[in-house]
């Protein structure tokens, strides 16, 4: 069970027990990538749509009550209204959480924007239009402060890959890549399953000491 319940029940069967799936998927690759939260961790969810992890990344970065900043942002304001209806009473006081609708490759033009902790990009899409990805992947990676991480998850393994290869162009330093071994197959869309793949990755440097790329994570 995942500790922060969403005000309004998931829209789609069998997303409760993914969101479970990828808690322990993202706990596992934080780890892979020796990576802790700071206190009062600002957070980027972006291309949320409608941001049905909420709950599972509030439970992974900061637990229950602690201080954290999320923001949430879509192109898709329908996507939205449904995430600000499902999660934005369910914070902690000290825990702030706002969804918006905008372009997600524009981020470096909004300029109330904090340097990020964390930013999470679930299910990217960088198969479909590779050049608002680029843009997307560019302004993300320059929205993280020094110590900050961006993590990815993927449907499927070649967009995984051509994901995880040009954010390596653009000087990321992979931390962690993990497969996971009980994501659930989309049923119409064979070869794609739900959180298939999860990377992490920061600005490029030196590995924290100690880390290496997580091969074979245990889940
Ligand atoms: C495959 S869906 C994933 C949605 C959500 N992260 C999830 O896992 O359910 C990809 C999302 O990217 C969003 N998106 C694509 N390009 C975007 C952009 N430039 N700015 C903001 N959102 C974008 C789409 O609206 C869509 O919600």
């Amino acid at each position: 069970m995942v500790y922060m319940q969403p005000a309004k029940p998931y829209s789609y069967h069998g997303v409760a027990e993914d969101v479970v799936r990828l808690r322990s998927l993202l706990a596992v690759g934080l780890r892979a990538a020796d990576w802790k939260p700071p206190h009062h961790p600002t957070c980027l969810n972006l291309a949320c749509g409608r941001a049905d992890e909420t709950g599972v990344l509030f439970e992974v970065l900061v637990g229950t009550t602690a201080p954290i900043f999320m923001l949430g942002l879509d192109l898709r304001g329908a996507e939205i209204d449904e995430a600000r209806e499902r999660w934005g009473c369910t914070c902690a006081p000290g825990q702030e959480l706002e969804f918006r609708s905008g372009d997600a490759a524009q981020i470096d033009k909004m300029q109330s924007l904090p340097p990020f902790d964390f930013i999470f990009i679930r299910h990217q899409n960088f198969w479909s239009t590779v050049g608002d990805w680029k843009l997307l992947y560019t302004h993300a990676l320059a929205a993280l402060k020094e110590t900050g991480v961006l993590v990815i998850t993927s449907y499927f393994d070649k967009e995984h890959e051509l994901a995880c290869a040009y954010l390596q162009t653009i000087g990321a330093e992979r931390l962690a890549d993990l497969q996971h071994p009980h994501s659930r197959p989309l049923k119409d869309a064979p070869g794609k399953s739900v959180d298939r793949r999860l990377a992490v990755f920061r600005q490029s440097g030196a590995l924290p000491e100690g880390s290496q790329l997580a091969a074979s994570p245990t889940l």
